[in-house]
């Protein structure tokens, strides 16, 4: 079989790990999935937010655990878990994330390790524990960086790196795992991600014109929008798509922008 996921001979699998998966962006690629007919194992740290998204979506084919993704035994009993319950693992996406940011000079070290931990590590651990069930699917990595890993605000320093890092990391594992696994990044620009939240989080969503203006789409980004190029990315079909940074941004950072002059 050429480049179809499967587990034997005659038994494809279409069974996806998802970290941070249970609010934001992540919640949008676990419904995406899910309605794409893949079976779905996520990790978020935030149990409160997984016990609502499993009885909001009670399906036979999400398996849902509370762990830190930064964690390796926690990603191995992910990996482990998923694999023994939907026969094999054929899309392994990163997700999670987090940010400190804040002035240079004041940036400790645990703050600096922790972002790294959670957004570079976990991808790598994810990366690894879920290899050999990839490789024997002909499966898929796709990793969320940000375009925060092509251009920067003051004060992102360890925001910035770690999503540097996913780049980096995403291209390494395209030529170490292939030919049988492909492995990607999508990097997202702006996206409102207020509405996707747990119902104690959920924050009003308001933009501005200025805000909308400062996309070529003349919107902000929803998390469908990455969802979508997840999906894409993980896909067979697209089997000759490997080693890509997908920027989902709106134009975003296409647009040259030049400080306007006050004018009297
Ligand atoms: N929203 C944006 O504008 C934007 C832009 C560029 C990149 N991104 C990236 O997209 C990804 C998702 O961002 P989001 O905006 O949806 O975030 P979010 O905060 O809305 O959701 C993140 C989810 O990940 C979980 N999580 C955080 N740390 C975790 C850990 N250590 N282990 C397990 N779960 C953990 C959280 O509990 C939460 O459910 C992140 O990697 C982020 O850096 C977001």
């Amino acid at each position: 079989m050429s480049e179809q996921s499967v587990d034997s001979e005659d038994k494809p699998v279409r069974a996806a790990v998802v970290t941070g998966g249970a609010q934001g962006i992540g919640r949008a690629v676990v419904a995406a999935l899910l309605h794409e007919g893949y079976s779905v194992a996520l990790i978020d740290q935030d149990e409160e937010a997984v016990v609502e998204l499993v009885s909001r979506v009670p399906s036979s084919r999400l398996m849902a655990i509370v762990g830190d993704c930064a964690d390796e035994a926690a990603v191995a009993e992910l990996t482990a878990g998923a694999a023994h319950r939907f026969g094999g693992i054929s899309v392994a996406v990163h997700n999670a994330g987090i940010a400190a940011n804040g002035p240079l000079e004041t940036l400790s070290l645990a703050d600096w390790r922790r972002v790294i931990d959670v957004n570079l590590t976990g991808a790598f651990l994810l990366a690894r524990a879920a290899a050999p069930w990839l490789r024997r699917n002909r499966g898929s990595i796709v990793n969320i960086a940000s375009t925060r890993a092509l251009m920067s605000e003051a004060n992102t320093e360890a925001y910035s790196a770690s999503k540097g890092g996913i780049v980096a990391l995403t291209h390494a594992l395209t030529v170490s795992l292939g030919p049988e696994v492909r492995a990607n990044c999508v990097s997202p620009g702006w996206i409102e991600t207020g509405a996707h939240q747990k119902r104690a989080a959920v924050r009003p969503v308001r933009h501005s014109e200025a805000d909308r203006a400062q996309h070529p789409v003349g919107r902000v980004g929803t998390p469908e929008d990455i969802a979508h190029a997840v999906l894409f990315l993980a896909d067979p079909t697209n089997g000759f798509v490997t080693g890509q940074n997908l920027v989902i941004d709106g134009g975003m950072t296409r647009k040259m922008i030049y400080a306007e002059e006050e004018t009297q």
